[in-house]
């Protein structure tokens, strides 16, 4: 049989030097563990756009779908701010998700024991969290049409649609409590079906599906911006909070924020079963590309490098692997490796990026 085949597409910005210490971490387990991959490199967002005039060429968009994963570092920049929308770097990543079609978007918020001092929240409230955020990521206000920009009379007017069908919902809602019976088998459901009909509907498929077919997981619903205010407030009390594509990723960056940095979370956006069985799927660190600090080695890789253990795990079928890695992050953390984003500390020196690559690659090591 053939090694599976993972597309590592790095992006702009931090993506390509975070990328790099994935890479060291692909190549340690192809080398130790006989876990080997067929990796293939290419461009997305605004890199693409220099070299291409486009932010994902239809060439890229057609390995990804033939992949059996793809890695994503970060798109964008301030240099791109000022093109036409429909080349922004950020169309690119919106492409890959609609046409892989990656409605699940699975967005762990942990708190690593070692870092729960740097949490804007009071510790007792953050040590030991582990909630997982399942945001739709392929409909709703991001795509619903009609939009745009159009003139009404002598002004102008901006048009999103916020859309969901049935079956949308419905195919979320499963992930969600599928996801939920492999953890704590907590669900809840966050929308505003107070004052969106795209919200009651929502809230109604979701109760649907869970009375049909998983009625043995606990089932609460929220007001998303309540749940934005219990999520500061006391932040254990969810397990999986299934939501939309707008709320998901507003929650998405509060609850990261939770655990201290953005540098730390990894997120795997997961479609349908290919011929093969595994889900379509990306993976991808859920920080941007921090155009501020790009190629000065001061980037924390942890988020990317954690992605890869979620490719283990949801599309590989290697949970034991993954473990690996996240206990082998775990272990330099408890040694008191700091990236510049986790100072703080009294007296810390930071390590860079490829420092920070190479103590979890010698974890590894260890972990034998
Ligand atoms: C995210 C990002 C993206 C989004 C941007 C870069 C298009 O904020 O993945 O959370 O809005 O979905
Ligand atoms: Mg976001």
């Amino acid at each position: 049989m053939s090694n599976p085949s993972l597309l590592i597409l790095p992006g702009d910005g931090i993506g390509p030097e975070v990328m790099a210490e994935v890479r060291k971490v692909i190549d340690w387990y192809g080398a130790k563990r006989d876990l080997k991959f067929d990796v293939s490199e290419d461009l997305v967002g605004g890199c693409a756009y220099d070299k291409h005039g486009t932010p994902l060429t239809d060439e890229t968009m057609a390995k990804a779908q033939e992949v059996d994963a793809v890695l994503l570092g970060a798109v964008g920049g301030p240099k791109y701010d000022n093109l036409d929308f429909s080349v922004k770097p950020e169309r690119g990543l919106l492409r890959l998700r609609k046409e892989m079609d990656l409605f699940s978007n699975l967005r762990p918020a942990q708190c690593f024991d070692a870092l729960a001092d740097f949490s804007s929240l009071k510790k007792d409230v953050v040590a030991g969290l582990d909630i997982m955020i399942i945001r739709e990521l392929t409909s709703g206000v991001y795509f619903g049409e009609p939009r745009g920009i159009i003139k009404e009379g002598n002004e102008r007017v901006g048009i999103n649609t916020q859309r969901y069908t049935e079956s949308e919902i419905a195919r979320v809602a499963r992930s969600a409590f599928e996801l939920a019976r492999k953890r704590g088998n907590k669900v809840c459901s966050m929308e505003k079906a107070n004052v969106m009909e795209s919200g009651i509907l929502w809230r109604d498929v979701v109760q649907e599906i869970h009375d049909a077919e998983y009625p043995d997981v606990e089932l609460s619903h929220m007001y998303a911006d309540a749940g934005a205010m219990q999520l500061t407030r006391w932040p254990k009390q969810f397990d999986v909070i299934v939501t939309d594509n707008l709320f998901g990723d507003l929650l998405s960056d509060l609850a990261a924020m939770l655990t201290g940095s953005l540098g730390m979370l990894p997120s795997a956006s997961l479609g349908l079963p290919m011929a093969n069985g595994r889900p379509k799927a990306l993976y991808e660190p859920v920080h941007g590309s921090a155009p501020d600090i790009a190629g000065q080695g001061k980037a924390n890789p942890i988020a990317c490098i954690l992605s890869f253990a979620m490719a283990l795990r949801y599309s590989f079928d290697e949970g034991e692997e993954a473990t690996r890695l996240e206990e082998a992050v775990n272990a330099v953390l408890a040694k008191g490796l700091r990236t510049a984003d986790l100072l703080g500390e009294e007296g810390v020196q930071p390590v860079s990026t490829a420092e920070m690559g190479d103590a979890i690659v010698a974890a590894l090591d260890e972990s034998l």
